[in-house]
């Protein structure tokens, strides 16, 4: 697949460089292109650094969202047209304290954060994923043929819900399906899943 990286921090450039050294071909982005150099050089196969805009100009099968959840709405306004087909993976999370009001208005409402994401996006089609794993087990506990940590994620439709799971296996973790978007509070900060490091037979006895 062609993966466009939004935001290529902890979370972002981790991923990108496992789903590089999987085989796809990844699209590292950031407002500052020009900082990810170290992180293309140190990426296995096929990887480069573009602009924002430019990533979403090269249509790719799937964009993962990891910025800070305040640039969402930014990001969606720009580039809303540009998502047509596409699958959106969330991976951030909604933090008041760095955020803003915006966050906590997501955090109040009846909506989950997905769902917010979702209705951002609207011409894509959101999955959530990899927003409850730590940066640095993420990083560290990729590639596993046996005892692999398990990845929650969730999916607003069949075709979103395969390429994430697809994701998600392709780099050594299980993936454990949580249900559509209306499911994934349970995924949220500070909520049942989050930060929970576990096998899929724990994750999936959490869900019961
Ligand atoms: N760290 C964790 O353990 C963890 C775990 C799960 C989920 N998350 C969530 O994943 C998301 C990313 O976290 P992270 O730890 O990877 O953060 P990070 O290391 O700070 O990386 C975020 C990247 O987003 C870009 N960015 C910042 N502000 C932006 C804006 N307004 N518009 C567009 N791009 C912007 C930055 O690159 P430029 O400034 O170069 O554009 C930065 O490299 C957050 O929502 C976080 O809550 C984090």
């Amino acid at each position: 697949m062609k993966i466009g990286i939004i935001g290529s921090g902890n979370i972002g450039g981790n991923l990108g460089k496992h789903w590089a050294k999987a085989g796809h071909e990844v699209l590292f982005s950031s407002r500052h292109p020009e900082t990810l150099t170290n992180l293309v050089n140190e990426t296995e196969g096929n990887a480069k650094a573009v602009s924002v805009e430019n990533a979403f100009e090269a249509k790719a099968d799937v964009y993962l969202l990891a910025t800070p959840f305040k640039a969402i709405d930014k990001l969606s306004e720009l580039y809303a047209g540009e998502y047509g087909n596409n699958t959106i993976i969330d991976a951030t999370n909604p933090y008041p304290e760095r955020d803003g009001t915006m966050a906590q208005d997501v955090r109040d409402s009846n909506r989950n954060s997905s769902e917010y994401t979702a209705m951002k996006f609207n011409t894509a089609k959101t999955a959530k994923a990899f927003n409850t794993i730590r940066a640095e087990h993420l990083r560290d506990r990729a590639w596993r043929d046996t005892d692999k940590l398990a990845i929650p994620f969730a999916a607003q439709d069949a075709d979103s819900q395969q390429k994430t799971q697809q994701l998600i296996e392709d780099i050594g973790f299980d993936a454990v399906y949580v249900g559509d978007l209306t499911k994934t509070d349970i995924m949220d900060p500070d909520q049942k899943l989050y930060g929970k490091s576990v096998n899929r037979q724990e994750l999936e006895g959490m869900l019961n």
